[in-house]
């Protein structure tokens, strides 16, 4: 820290900002920009503002952000300024600008920005908290046999830390057969008494699968109607396959947590994510990482504590980071609130029925990814017969279709369309599949 402390540096510099201005502000006004002019013209103009290469087709955009233009720009603006005064820049922006993010998350969330916490990705978001929820004596953690590497890592991991409990349930017999009811009825006869979190992934990126969790949500308060506060099941949720697919209000949801990536779906700066909690729940998170919010670390240069704050304040670690990338995930959800949250979600949809109906279709696929929009999102899983799912991958990139390979011990190939797809795209690679065994 510089000499100068933080708050006095922005009350010399007439910048600071109290919290409750900061939750209310408008966020393009605090930084002095307007608000954004930007409408929505066409899909086709929306794929102009991302630099992939025109030649390919990208059917694996969610594995990881290429920054559009309004995100590439802040990210620019703010590196030049950190390149000429790192310091100087720092102080000027660190406040105004971490509450410009959480305000433009908490606006697209239908939340609080004190409910959020700010993380460099899921994985992050994952480790940190599934790392340090609170879990009294007999109390265990319950998750699925469906989960991501980061979910099932972190549970093992606190498991070998701590001695947690973790049991692992599979919520349905066979993707074919799967329905939501079924679902719902496996998580509800999964909760033991002695079941105190719930970890599970709302679109699964093995199989394209989506769960229905507001059902499950209602589920879990209907058993919680029975519990003490200090046995409540606490919901928890990795939601970053629907964030920036799905159209919700993650207060109305039902969950306790969702923690996500920020820079896949959502199009955010590379190494950004966050984690929000219920204002109920959060206190049953202990904090590891120190936070360098400003609030927090004034109150420890005076001597106090800082214990009142919010936990979501203390749950977003500090240390320096990229900062030109943090401060410019503000524009990516002000991108998608431009786009429209419902018009996003019709859109995937629509591009992925596009596709899953084309492969349906095609005797040589098996198409493991349900067809309802209901069970998925923006995934589609499927094998070709006779060629493993890394063989159809690099057959695909030779005819400069890009997809991916499901990171897991059962390997499907999986391709999602998404925002900057057309269905004339689809169509294309539709017609690549259907010619896959002939070549
Ligand atoms: C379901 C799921 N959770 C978590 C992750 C990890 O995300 P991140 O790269 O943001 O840590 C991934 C994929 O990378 C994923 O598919």
């Amino acid at each position: 820290m510089s000499g100068m402390g933080r708050r006095d540096f922005l009350v010399r510099t007439g910048l600071t900002l109290s919290a409750a201005l900061l939750a209310n502000a408008n966020p393009r006004a605090l930084a002095g920009q307007p608000s954004p002019q930007g409408a929505f013209t066409s899909w086709a103009d929306l794929r102009s503002q991302f630099p992939l290469s025109p030649q390919l087709i990208h059917l694996a955009a969610f594995f990881l952000a290429s920054h559009p233009t309004p995100v590439h720009e802040a990210i620019e603006r703010h590196r030049a300024g950190l390149d000429a005064d790192p310091i100087g820049y720092w102080f000027e922006h660190e406040e105004k600008q971490e509450a410009m993010v959480l305000r433009a998350a908490a606006d697209y969330l239908g939340a609080n920005p004190t409910d959020i916490a700010l993380t460099d990705s899921t994985t992050m978001g994952l480790g940190l908290l599934y790392g340090v929820l609170r879990l009294r004596s007999g109390q265990e953690i319950l998750t699925t046999t469906h989960d991501h590497y980061s979910t099932e890592t972190s549970l093992r991991l606190r498991a070998e830390r701590t001695g947690a409990t973790v049991r692992h349930i599979p919520l349905y017999r066979a993707l074919k057969t799967v329905s939501r009811d079924e679902i719902v009825e496996s998580l509800r006869k999964g909760i033991s008494p002695a079941t105190r979190i719930v970890a599970v992934t709302w679109v699964h990126s093995s199989t394209g699968l989506k769960l229905p969790i507001h059902e499950m949500a209602l589920a879990i308060q209907v058993i919680n109607r029975s519990r003490d506060e200090q046995d409540r099941i606490i919901f928890c949720v990795d939601g970053v396959h629907a964030l920036g697919v799905e159209d919700f209000r993650v207060s109305e949801l039902g969950c306790d947590f969702l923690i996500a990536g920020t820079h896949k779906w959502m199009f955010g700066p590379r190494g950004t994510g966050l984690v929000w909690g219920h204002p109920q729940a959060w206190p049953i998170a202990q904090p590891t990482i120190p936070t360098f919010n400003s609030q927090a670390y004034d109150l420890w240069m005076e001597n106090k504590s800082s214990k009142d704050l919010p936990t979501s304040i203390h749950m977003t670690p500090g240390g320096f980071h990229s900062f030109e990338h943090r401060w410019a995930l503000d524009e990516a959800f002000t991108l998608h609130q431009i786009i429209g949250k419902s018009r996003v979600t019709q859109r995937i949809y629509e591009l992925n029925q596009q596709l899953k109906q084309g492969l349906v279709t095609i005797p040589h696929v098996t198409l493991h990814t349900p067809q309802s929009q209901d069970l998925s999102a923006g995934i589609v899983c499927f094998e070709v017969a006779g060629l493993t799912p890394r063989t159809v991958v690099e057959k695909f990139r030779q005819r400069r279709i890009i997809g991916s390979v499901t990171p897991y011990t059962t390997k499907y190939v999986r391709l999602a369309p998404s925002l900057i797809n057309s269905p004339k795209e689809i169509e294309a690679t539709l017609e690549e599949v259907r010619r896959l065994r002939s070549s």
